[in-house]
């Protein structure tokens, strides 16, 4: 589909700019931070709800200029053709091309077209045909839901028992669902996970530097997915050719190929990496900043986030200088205890102006809420710490010690962020 870029003119000349982000997250208010650094920026709201963030950005009362579509779920809806459609400039890909994400059907047909490589997969629409092929598989697998599941749609297999069980959790009982009613099967994979942005503009991209996330609840990557519990950038043993290198053979001719089917991609391209120091294989692909590798990210930038945006929605990244701080910044997340399952809400949250106090700190809150100026958690991940320091071991050592000043009742961490990666660094 092809969509006109509504008041994109606008948007190059010298005159403030106010924008709206959807969503309501750590991300978002990261996003937001370092946007209300921008030259030209006027204010810059957030709300979580797609519609009353349609209804706002396009009330010209407000005097939107340009609307940032944040989480997956708002891109899959297609909020951007939405606005687009209504004449209003929105970053993030259309329905269409957001189906790199929400469709991991999708992501493996452009992977295996594009010849990227990928783990070897199998589509399947019905139980039947799925119990068939990891029936003839003799491999570890993993079973996902095709559709988008919070980021719990996939499902680890070690055993052909294990698969034929999560094939009838996901397609059967319906476990996230009508995201599973086809499933993706593939090869599971040994390595080191890493996280790559790109910002695209059709057939031009810009590298962000290497991520990292730790998405196990529990300390040595044990226990359930979870959004993520600490992100760290860059990662010391993925250095800046790796990266280039990955934009070449894998974010290029995606690009390439989706624009050649007619469905090219603009917004934020994220490709989920494996790396077992031989090859390098996509694991998936999201279509949209991740969380929490924006908080960190949003540290490092040292360019205009502001002008960053708007070039790549003007299609004019290639005229782009994309800057970093040379330093590390992680991101330390605090959940509520019993998180990715249920947990407690209404906890007191103390600690957060003694936190920043430290150099080189600043909190993004994601599930808290301010009663009679008071924080409280509403949520599973409560809030992430960020530091920034000239080395990976430095930035960590700032992060936790601002973490130790910030208490809620349940107050849940993974002490480990980082330190695979500064095993792997100096091994
Ligand atoms: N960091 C995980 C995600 O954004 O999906």
């Amino acid at each position: 589909m092809s969509i006109e870029a509504g008041r994109l003119e606008d948007l190059t000349v010298d005159s403030e700019i106010n924008v709206v982000i959807t969503g309501g997250g750590a991300r978002e208010r990261a996003l937001q931070w370092k946007l209300e650094q921008s030259e030209r920026i006027g204010t810059v709201w957030m709300e979580a709800d797609l519609d009353r963030a349609i209804d706002f950005a396009l009330d010209p009362n407000n005097a939107i200029d340009m609307t940032i579509v944040s989480p997956d779920d708002h891109l899959a809806a297609g909020g951007v053709d939405r606005l687009f459609h209504a004449g209003m400039p929105a970053f993030g890909p259309t329905q269409e091309a957001a189906q790199i994400e929400s469709s991991k059907a999708y992501g493996k047909r452009i992977m295996t077209q594009a010849g990227v490589r990928t783990a070897e997969f199998g589509v399947f629409d019905s139980p039947k045909d799925a119990h068939e092929y990891v029936d003839q598989s003799y491999r570890p697998l993993y079973v996902k839901a095709s559709g988008l599941a919070l980021g719990k749609g996939a499902i680890e297999a070690l055993t052909a028992k294990e698969a034929h069980q999560a094939i009838t959790d996901i397609m059967v009982d319906k476990k996230f669902k009508e995201a599973g009613d086809q499933v993706v099967i593939e090869d599971f994979l040994q390595g080191h996970e890493l996280s790559l942005h790109a910002i695209c503009d059709g057939l031009t991209y810009k590298m962000f530097p290497s991520s990292q996330d730790h998405k196990k609840a529990l300390e040595g990557d044990k226990g359930l997915n979870t959004g993520g519990m600490g992100t760290l950038s860059p990662v010391p043993w993925f250095g800046e050719e790796s990266v280039t290198e990955s934009g070449l053979s894998i974010v290029k001719p995606v690009l390439q190929e989706m624009s050649n089917e007619g469905n090219p991609f603009t917004g934020l391209l994220y490709p989920g990496i494996i790396d077992d120091f031989i090859r390098r294989y996509v694991l998936e692909f999201n279509a949209r900043f991740g969380d929490p590798e924006t908080q960190v990210y949003m540290r490092r930038m040292k360019s205009d986030f502001l002008d960053l945006i708007t070039h790549a929605l003007a299609h004019r990244l290639d005229e782009f200088e994309l800057e970093w701080s040379d330093d590390t910044a992680v991101c330390l997340v605090a959940a509520s205890a019993g998180y990715p399952g249920s947990y407690a809400k209404g906890k007191l949250i103390t600690g957060i102006e003694e936190a920043e106090e430290i150099d080189g700190v600043k909190i993004f809150l994601a599930g808290a809420q301010e009663e009679d100026g008071k924080l409280y958690t509403s949520g599973g991940r409560v809030l992430g710490v960020t530091a920034m320091g000239p080395d990976l071991a430095t930035a960590l050592d700032t992060g936790y010690a601002a973490m130790e000043r910030i208490q809620f009742e349940g107050k849940t961490i993974r002490n480990d962020i980082g330190k695979k990666s500064l095993a792997l660094a100096s091994a």
